[in-house]
C-alpha cells in the first residue's frame, strides 16, 4: 500500500493532468521571470482578475531584460486597479537588486529567491517548485485549506498552526512531479476544496480526507468583519488637456501614486487660489483590503496650468499620458471622464 504522503500527492498530480488550469497564462512558456511576475500578482488577488493584468504586463515587458530599464513610474503604471501597490515597487527594487547582484538573471537558488523583497517563503518555494522543478513546499491560503481539512488540524494565523501547516506541507511535498503537485494543489483548492462549498464529491482525496463530507460551511460561523471608513477629500484641477496630479509620498495606502490635491487642513485649498471657470463635486465609494473611503473631488476647471508655490512633487499631466503614471482606479475613472 502507498504511504499517504505518496497517495495523497499522486492523487493530486494525476487530478491535476486532467482538471488543472494549464491554460492559464502563466503556465505557458514557462520562465523564472513569468513565474516570479505571477505569483507577486497572485499573492493577494485572485486569478481571475490577474489575467489581464499579467497579459499586459508581459506584453509589455516579455522578460528580465526588458524589465531591466523600467522605472518604478513604469511598474506603477501597470498596477492601476490590481491595488496592493507596494508590491509594485518590490518588482521594481527586485529587479534592480538581479541587475546589481545576479548579473542580471534570476537566481536559481532558494536563498537567493528568498532574499527579494516581497518574496516570502511560500512564494519562494513556488518560484522553485513551479520555474525550476524543485520539490519545495508552499503555504497559501488555499494549500492551508486543504491539508488543514486533510489532516483535520486548525487552520488560524496563530504561529503554532502555520508551523505545523507548513510541516505537514513539508511532508506532503513529493520529490517527484512537483510542478503538477504544486498547481494542482493551488489548483485543488481553488475549484474543488472551496472555502464556502467544499465538492467533496469530486476531490481526489475524499477517501483518505479526515474532513471529507463533513466540512461546515463557515458562512455560518464567520461574523462579516466591519472594516473602518474614512473621508477623503480632493480637489481635481485641470486646464484644457492637463490635470494636476501630486505624488503621494506618505507611507499609507496609494503611497507613490498620482492622484489630485488632497485636502487635510484648510489651508490645503489655497494652493489652488486662482479664478476657476467651473466647478463640480464627485463622491465615490471605494473599498480598500482595510479601510473603506468615501471620496469626495472637487472638480475645478482653470484656464490655464500654473505653477505652485510647494514641497508637493506635482505635475500637469496631459490626459493622453495617464496610463504611464501609477494612479488609482477611482482617480483615473474620474480623470477619463473629464
Ligand atoms: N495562486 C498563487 N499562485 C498560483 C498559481 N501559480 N496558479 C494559480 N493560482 C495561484
Amino acid at each position: 500500500m502507498k504511504s499517504n504522503q505518496s497517495s495523497f500527492s499522486s492523487n493530486i498530480t494525476a487530478w491535476y493532468k486532467s482538471n488543472g488550469r494549464e491554460a492559464l497564462p502563466w503556465r505557458k512558456n514557462i520562465t523564472p521571470y513569468r513565474v516570479w511576475i505571477s505569483e507577486i500578482m497572485l499573492q493577494q488577488t485572485q486569478v481571475k482578475t490577474v489575467i489581464p493584468f499579467f497579459n499586459i504586463f508581459i506584453k509589455k515587458y516579455p522578460n528580465l531584460k526588458s524589465l531591466s530599464n523600467a522605472s518604478e513610474e513604469n511598474i506603477l503604471a501597470l498596477w492601476t486597479g490590481l491595488g496592493f501597490y507596494r508590491r509594485a515597487k518590490n518588482i521594481y527594487k527586485t529587479k534592480e537588486l538581479i541587475k546589481n547582484d545576479f548579473n542580471n538573471i534570476f537566481p536559481k537558488k532558494f536563498d537567493g529567491i528568498i532574499s527579494l523583497p516581497g518574496i516570502g517563503k511560500s512564494t519562494a518555494g513556488a518560484i522553485m517548485s513551479i520555474a525550476y522543478k524543485k520539490p519545495y513546499p508552499i503555504l497559501d491560503a488555499n494549500v492551508k485549506r486543504v491539508i488543514s481539512r486533510y489532516k483535520m488540524v486548525e487552520n488560524n494565523s496563530s504561529a503554532s498552526s502555520i508551523k505545523e501547516l507548513w510541516n505537514i506541507s513539508k511532508d506532503l511535498t513529493p520529490k517527484n512531479n512537483i510542478f503538477e503537485y504544486t498547481q494542482g494543489i493551488m489548483d485543488l483548492g481553488a475549484t474543488v476544496c472551496n472555502i464556502h462549498s467544499a465538492k467533496c464529491d469530486q476531490c481526489p482525496l475524499n477517501l483518505s480526507c479526515k474532513s471529507a463530507f463533513d466540512i461546515a460551511d463557515p458562512r455560518k460561523r464567520i461574523d462579516k468583519k466591519i472594516k473602518p471608513k474614512k473621508r477623503i477629500h480632493f480637489i481635481l484641477a485641470y486646464s484644457q488637456d492637463h490635470v494636476l496630479l501630486f505624488k503621494k509620498n506618505e507611507k499609507t495606502f496609494w503611497e507613490s501614486l498620482w492622484t489630485p490635491l488632497e485636502i487635510q487642513a484648510k489651508k490645503d485649498s489655497c494652493l489652488l487660489r486662482k479664478r476657476i471657470l467651473k466647478n463640480e463635486t464627485i463622491n465615490k465609494k471605494h473599498k480598500l483590503s482595510h479601510i473603506d473611503l468615501d471620496i469626495r473631488v472637487d472638480i475645478s476647471e482653470y484656464e490655464d496650468t500654473f505653477n505652485l508655490k510647494t514641497n508637493l512633487e506635482y505635475r500637469w499631466i496631459n490626459k493622453a499620458d495617464i496610463d504611464m503614471f501609477g494612479m488609482p482606479k477611482p482617480i483615473k475613472s474620474i480623470i477619463q471622464t473629464l
